[in-house]
């Protein structure tokens, strides 16, 4: 029997992966313009970190996590989410007693969770994800949240919308929380399983509820901001005025939660404004100010970051209609005749290579009318022809695959040649 990849996973085949290739290199040039530097983090880590540092009341925790004894009897977690490996090494290594505060981190790579398989969501994803750990400014948040924003404006997705909240610190939150436990506790009947789970262990999240969205209850429900201090209600107005001042357009949700743990005051999604589009979130983030301190760091050190999904973003673009300029082209196809021709041709595909081309050879002898086709296939700009008469006379035939023109160089000269025609393009 032919063995299947497992649910909810995919290969990435060829022509999917270029598009893949060409989003990394671009989300690796807005971060380096940013000034975010690369850390790479282990695939898995402790158990406890996301429990402690996911929050062991979210459904990352509960339901979601790859989870497995080593041979020592360690527990450890494939990582559902970037945050809180990117804190463990913060801590680890010291990096709060670096020069430079706050560090600018950014990461892409795998994250597993056992999810329900639908479109857009996978149970291996990757994410691209940035946290800037070590300080407090609402012009932090700003730039995170711009950043994020001018992420889908580059690839072209304009029709997006940013959903922020402030969600205040701790003793603003029990309040609000104890106030919504109230509010919910008399009807909760009327509420799905998982919200009923919910309301004494984060009655938040029933705010968030997808069965019951709808539901009058949550639409009537207290507001956060009216709980909110005068000194949060002074931060989130601030990241606001910079967001207005960066362009970034914004719409507050005061019923935007977020579905782990950790985050404090600003919280933000980005969705794509498209009815036809079922999963609309493209990507989430907020501010972590007790994290480090909860997985055992030093107490002021507070972090910002959100994350997004390379698969969403790749549906983003579907939806919009976005084709990304991928260079699928080569730039020459060595064509040979003969045996003789057929090893030079292999010679001067590799010197090609090794001068920087993209070059490519038949393997196989064939008829001069099949390595054309084959060079067609290949999509090369130019095909460079070897046969016994270019061998004696130490000459190449270059030929145009588009304009079809073709023109004889001497040996000697082909670099320089290939330079000039195809410099434009290198
Ligand atoms: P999250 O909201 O759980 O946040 O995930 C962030 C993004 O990852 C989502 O908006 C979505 O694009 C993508 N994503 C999540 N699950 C899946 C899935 N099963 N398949 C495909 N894409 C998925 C976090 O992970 C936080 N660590 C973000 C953060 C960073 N907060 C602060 N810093």
């Amino acid at each position: 029997m032919v063995i299947s990849m497992p649910r909810g996973t995919q290969d990435i085949l060829p022509e999917e992966s270029r598009k893949w290739q060409y989003i990394e290199e671009k989300l690796r040039k807005i971060s380096s313009d940013f000034c975010y530097e690369e850390i790479r983090t282990p695939m898995f880590e402790s158990t406890e970190l996301f429990s402690r540092g996911v929050g062991d009341t979210t459904d990352i925790v509960q339901k979601e996590m790859y989870t497995f004894m080593d041979k020592s009897d360690r527990s450890l977690t494939l990582r559902p989410e970037g945050t809180a490996g990117t804190v463990r090494s913060y801590i680890e290594n010291k990096l709060f007693a670096q020069t430079i505060q706050p560090q600018k981190l950014y990461y892409v790579g795998p994250m597993f969770r056992y999810e329900r398989k639908q479109k857009g969501r996978y149970r291996q994803f990757v994410q691209y994800g940035v946290e800037v750990i070590g300080d407090e400014s609402p012009k932090i948040d700003a730039e995170v949240i711009s950043l994020a924003y001018n992420i889908y404006k580059i690839f072209g997705i304009e029709n997006i919308k940013v959903s922020i909240n402030s969600l205040g610190n701790p003793e603003e939150r029990r309040a609000y929380n104890e106030a919504l436990i109230k509010h919910f506790e008399p009807r909760i009947h009327e509420f799905d399983e998982d919200c009923n789970n919910r309301l004494y262990k984060n009655p938040m999240r029933i705010l968030d509820c997808k069965v019951d969205a709808n539901h009058e209850l949550v639409k009537t429900a207290p507001r956060l901001l009216e709980y909110l201090g005068e000194e949060s209600k002074a931060y989130f107005a601030e990241v606001l005025r910079h967001l207005d001042a960066l362009g970034v357009k914004y719409e507050i949700d005061h019923n935007l939660v977020r579905g782990l743990d950790y985050y404090t005051h600003t919280a933000f999604e980005i969705m794509i404004d498209n009815p036809e589009v079922e999963l609309k979130t493209l990507c989430g983030g907020g501010r972590y100010n007790g994290l480090v301190k909860l997985l055992d760091g030093p107490e002021d050190k507070k972090g910002i970051g959100f994350a997004l999904s390379i698969e969403r973003l790749l549906l983003a673009l579907e939806s919009e209609n976005i084709t990304l300029p991928i260079d699928d082209t080569i730039d020459l196809f060595v064509v040979s005749m003969g045996e003789k021709a057929g090893d030079a041709a292999v010679k001067l595909t590799n010197d090609l290579r090794l001068a920087g081309y993209k070059a490519q050879n038949d393997y196989f002898d064939k008829k001069m009318k099949a390595q054309m086709k084959i060079a067609d296939r290949y999509k090369a700009k130019l095909s460079i022809i070897i046969g016994e008469s270019e061998l004696e006379n130490d000459e190449y035939v270059v030929k145009d695959m588009e304009s079809f023109n073709q023109e004889t160089v001497k040996r000697e000269n082909i670099i320089k040649y290939l330079e000039e025609k195809l410099r434009g393009e290198k």
